[in-house]
């Protein structure tokens, strides 16, 4: 069997039902009591990326929306959409006051991807929608910040979150998927592959599963080279990260500098959490630690601000430096 890498893995292995949702307990266990019952409320899906919340919702219009009238009872739309009022007036009041031929059980559902991004003006007239539409349409929402969707919409909604998945959920996944691909990885490596792997996701499962493809696609298994997986997705090195340590524990601001400007692919929120990932090797006290963590936060909120990231991360390494005991 050849290796067909054409197909996403990500869309490959979404799930299908509900039981293939890895993770999400809480979410899922309730979602499938109001499928049983047949009464769905509007729902809102927040938590971060690569959770299961689009695969979700997609699971439920399948369940509710039986066979031959999917296409036509369900309405998906994403955030590029629905910025524009004029749209979502037209095509959502089109869409939910379409006549439906209703065989007794039969609803709409209309899926509002990345809500949050839906401005306030154009939130209000969905919420207009929401209010007058037919109790046989139902809306699902997803977002990644709750607090971006005004009251009104929120307090007609069953909020569901979906958390970041935890590490042995993700490995399970990657390794049930490695299977299915007849993936050879290497026994001795295989759980620093894994282990990395989980890193860079953070817990995002959609990111953990691009990074297993990518590894595959760029021929990086035989080898397993795990420095070189950390690099094409945009962390530092071992190697680079031990040059930080010493550096640090040297007090050496212009030798961390150097270092800094020989990383190739720059990316602030991935070195910043490499960092905090060697800060427990550095000696710093108890409360130094502290101290960093706020700072750290403090850079995260600049940096998300639009302040040149050289800059903070520099400040960052000299606040370090500043602390270390020698
Ligand atoms: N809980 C999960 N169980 C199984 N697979 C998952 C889960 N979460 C994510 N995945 C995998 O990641 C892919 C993306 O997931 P999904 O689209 O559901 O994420 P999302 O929560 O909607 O993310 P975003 O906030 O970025 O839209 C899925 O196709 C699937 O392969
Ligand atoms: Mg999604």
């Amino acid at each position: 069997m050849t290796l067909d890498l054409r197909i996403p893995w990500v869309e490959k292995y979404r799930p299908k039902s509900f039981d293939d949702i890895v993770s999400q307990n809480i979410a899922i266990n309730s979602l499938k009591a109001f499928i049983k019952k047949g009464d769905m409320p509007h729902m809102i899906f927040t938590g971060p990326a690569g959770t299961g919340k689009t695969s979700a919702a997609l699971i439920i219009a399948k369940e509710m929306l039986k066979g031959e009238y999917y296409y036509r009872d369900l309405l998906e739309l994403n955030a590029s959409d629905t910025v524009r009022m004029d749209y979502v007036r037209s095509v959502i009041k089109d869409f939910v006051n379409q006549n439906m031929i209703i065989g007794k059980n039969s609803i709409k559902i209309v899926i509002l991807d990345e809500a949050d991004n839906i401005p306030n003006q154009v939130q209000q007239a969905l919420r207009r929608i929401m209010e007058r539409a037919s109790t046989k349409v139902k809306f699902i929402l997803m977002c990644n910040y709750i607090n971006r969707i005004i009251d009104p919409i929120i307090s007609r909604c069953a909020v569901f979150r979906f958390v970041n998945l935890p590490k042995e959920e993700i490995v399970e996944r990657l390794k049930y998927i490695a299977k299915q691909e007849n993936l050879s990885i290497p026994e001795d490596k295989s759980d620093l592959f894994f282990d990395t792997l989980f890193f860079i996701s953070a817990g995002d499962l959609r990111k953990a599963i691009n990074t297993l493809q990518m590894s595959v696609a760029l021929d990086l298994l035989e080898n397993l080279n795990v420095n070189e997986i950390l690099k094409v997705s945009g962390f530092m090195d071992q190697q680079t990260l031990e040059k930080f340590i010493e550096a640090f524990q040297a007090k050496d601001f212009q030798g961390a500098r150097k270092i800094l400007s020989s990383i190739e692919t720059f990316d602030s929120r991935n070195l910043i959490r490499q960092i905090i990932g060697i800060l427990p090797r550095i000696n710093l006290q108890p409360n130094d630690l502290n101290i960093l963590h706020a700072f750290f936060g403090d850079i995260d909120y600049q940096i998300s601000q639009g302040a040149d990231e050289q800059i903070q991360i520099l400040a960052l390494i000299a606040e370090i430096i500043n602390l270390v005991n020698k």
